[in-house]
């Protein structure tokens, strides 16, 4: 059963993408107003606090810090989050507080089961046996979303810590606090501190426990980290001692599940994007709890194990189509994905690294690859006809550790999503070109509404003025199409 369950594609591995309810309205509108904006939530993402505190930002990062604020308040607005709301379901336990997901290919076979047709659904899910249908959506994984709440968590953390150091107002640490208080700490609310019952593979008693594969439903830690690193450094007068005491405890004893239990452990062991977004997960716990030589520890096992076999010296990625030498990637259909996906990884890893003082850059596998390397073969593989734009925020990654003498990775950029510097990772990813985006197009905005102008005043050095929140939007809607990967 064990090796069957670790054929698993991954749900999670999909980028999200939030559809916020409200009209889209781009004329001035009040604040409290949330408009119809999506937004892609990037597959990985290690955000250094000294940088957001540093305020030390280049002007052309002005829109970019405007989308981050509306993020914010967007998703405030959906918020907060628990495992205990919406939840029609509970584990096998029968206790709300842990945290449920389905494994979402997986299917009931009633054929041996003969009185089908007189079984209620609740009778299925427990009396036929479960098998793996490749590709296949399980419709019923959407009746539980302990796994999208988590994912707007870690979003709404991120965003709000920058939002706050952007902005000003005190709104955003106090969003986090109570989003925080609720999700981890709140008897009420919380959530205990384990996956037991992640990617369930639902079936007859006995069979009711979460795979390995469902540690990754968690991968959003790297960004709850970054956000929460920005408020405790920047003393944000809501981020209590008592929150974070609070946060810290919660976060050990998850750590000693994550580095104890079978079901994570057989998550360390995964040797394709798996284990890599493990090792970012634990390595930002581990900086959370203020373990930082155990976080290096962790990253530097990543890159001297796993890390060393998952790269050709051509960029191509072993699992996604060398399917002899990795055949638990036999099922995968979607390389373009699986590639890009495993480089979000791949890089938080080696961003965390840098902010740990051990530079894993320049690193090589065993057979001569390197994130470099890799980033080259995935731009330059035919894309998924669903235009895939995961690999974007990976380019820009890229591009602000090696430079880009020849404007490769701008014109890649400028091609296929114009309006890149409007996106938050182009805020962090510095310095990066914006191929005259800003310059262009922000003048050219009409709103006088107040927020993104970071420390640069109203008037930025390169002529790029405060853009209002509504025409942002209304920018925004228009590069949609293009972020927008799959509406599962
Ligand atoms: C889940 O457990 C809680 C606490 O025992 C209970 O109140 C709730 O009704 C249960 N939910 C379902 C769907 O059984
Ligand atoms: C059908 O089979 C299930 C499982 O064996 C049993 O629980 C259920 O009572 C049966 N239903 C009928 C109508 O016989
Ligand atoms: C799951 O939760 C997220 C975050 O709240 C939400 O955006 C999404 O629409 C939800 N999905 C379903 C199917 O309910
Ligand atoms: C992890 O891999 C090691 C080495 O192959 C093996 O000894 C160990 O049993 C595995 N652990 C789990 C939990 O799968
Ligand atoms: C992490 O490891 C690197 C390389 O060994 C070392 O230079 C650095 O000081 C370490 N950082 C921490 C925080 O221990
Ligand atoms: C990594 O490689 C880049 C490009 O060759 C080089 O500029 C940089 O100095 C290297 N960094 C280290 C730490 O070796
Ligand atoms: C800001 O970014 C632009 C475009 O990459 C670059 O030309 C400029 O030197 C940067 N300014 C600073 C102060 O880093
Ligand atoms: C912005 O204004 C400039 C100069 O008038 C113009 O060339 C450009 O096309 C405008 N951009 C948009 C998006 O309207
Ligand atoms: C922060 O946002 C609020 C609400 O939109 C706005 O009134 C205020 O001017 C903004 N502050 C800054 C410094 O941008």
């Amino acid at each position: 059963m064990r090796a069957t369950t670790a054929l698993l594609p991954l749900l999670s591995g999909l980028p999200a993408v939030l559809s916020l309810s409200g009209s889209l309205d781009t004329r001035a509108s009040t604040a409290s107003q949330p408009m119809n904006l999506q937004f892609n939530s990037y597959d990985n993402a290690w955000v250094d606090p000294q940088y957001v505190l540093s305020k030390n930002w280049n002007d052309t990062t002005v829109v970019a810090q405007q989308t981050i604020v509306e993020w914010a308040d967007n998703l405030n607005a959906q918020g907060p989050w628990s495992v205990t709301t919406s939840k029609p379901f509970n584990a096998s336990s029968g206790d709300p507080h842990d945290y449920l997901s389905w494994a979402p290919y997986w299917f009931p076979d009633c054929s041996n089961v003969h009185n089908t047709t007189a079984l209620t659904d609740e009778q299925i899910w427990v009396t036929c046996p479960y098998v793996s249908k490749d590709g296949q959506f399980n419709p019923d994984r959407l009746l539980v979303n302990n796994t999208g709440a988590f994912d707007a968590l870690s979003n709404a953390v991120l965003y709000n810590s920058m939002a706050w150091v952007i902005n000003g107002s005190s709104t955003y640490p106090e969003q986090v606090a109570t989003q925080i208080k609720t999700w981890f700490l709140d008897d009420a609310t919380r959530m205990n501190p384990n996956l037991n019952y992640a990617q369930v593979i639902r079936g007859p008693p006995g069979s009711q426990f979460g795979s390995h594969t469902g540690v990754l439903d968690l991968k959003g830690m790297a960004k709850l980290t970054s956000g929460i690193l920005i408020l405790r450094q920047g003393k944000a007068p809501a981020w209590t001692s008592d929150i974070d005491t609070g946060l810290v405890a919660w976060a050990n004893t998850y750590i000693q599940w994550l580095t104890t239990s079978d079901i994570a452990l057989g998550e360390a062991n995964s040797t394709n994007n798996h284990g890599s977004y493990y090792y970012n997960q634990l390595a930002s716990l581990q900086i959370l709890v203020n373990d930082l030589t155990g976080a290096n520890a962790t990253v530097q096992k990543y890159f001297s194990t796993l890390y060393q076999n998952q790269i050709l010296a051509s960029g191509e990625q072993v699992c996604p189509l060398l399917r002899a030498a990795c055949p638990l990637e036999a099922v995968r259909t979607r390389p373009y994905h699986y590639r890009s996906y495993n480089l979000a990884a791949m890089i938080t890893n080696a961003r965390i690294g840098a902010y740990l003082g051990f530079d894993a850059w320049n690193l090589t596998t065993a057979t001569g690859g390197t994130i470099h390397a890799a980033l080259d073969f995935a731009l330059a593989a035919k894309p998924d006809p669903d235009g895939l734009s995961e690999p974007y925020q990976s380019a820009g990654a890229v591009a602000s550790v090696y430079g880009d003498a020849q404007g490769k990775y701008a014109a890649f950029l400028a091609q296929n999503e114009p309006a890149y510097p409007k996106e938050p990772w182009f805020f962090w990813y510095q310095p990066l070109s914006d191929s005259g985006w800003v310059r262009a197009n922000v003048g050219n905005t009409t709103s006088t509404s107040s927020g993104g102008g970071g420390s640069s005043g109203t008037q930025s050095k390169n002529g790029a003025a405060r853009v209002g929140v509504c025409t942002l939007a209304a920018v925004a809607a228009g590069v949609v199409g293009s972020l927008v990967a799959f509406l599962v």
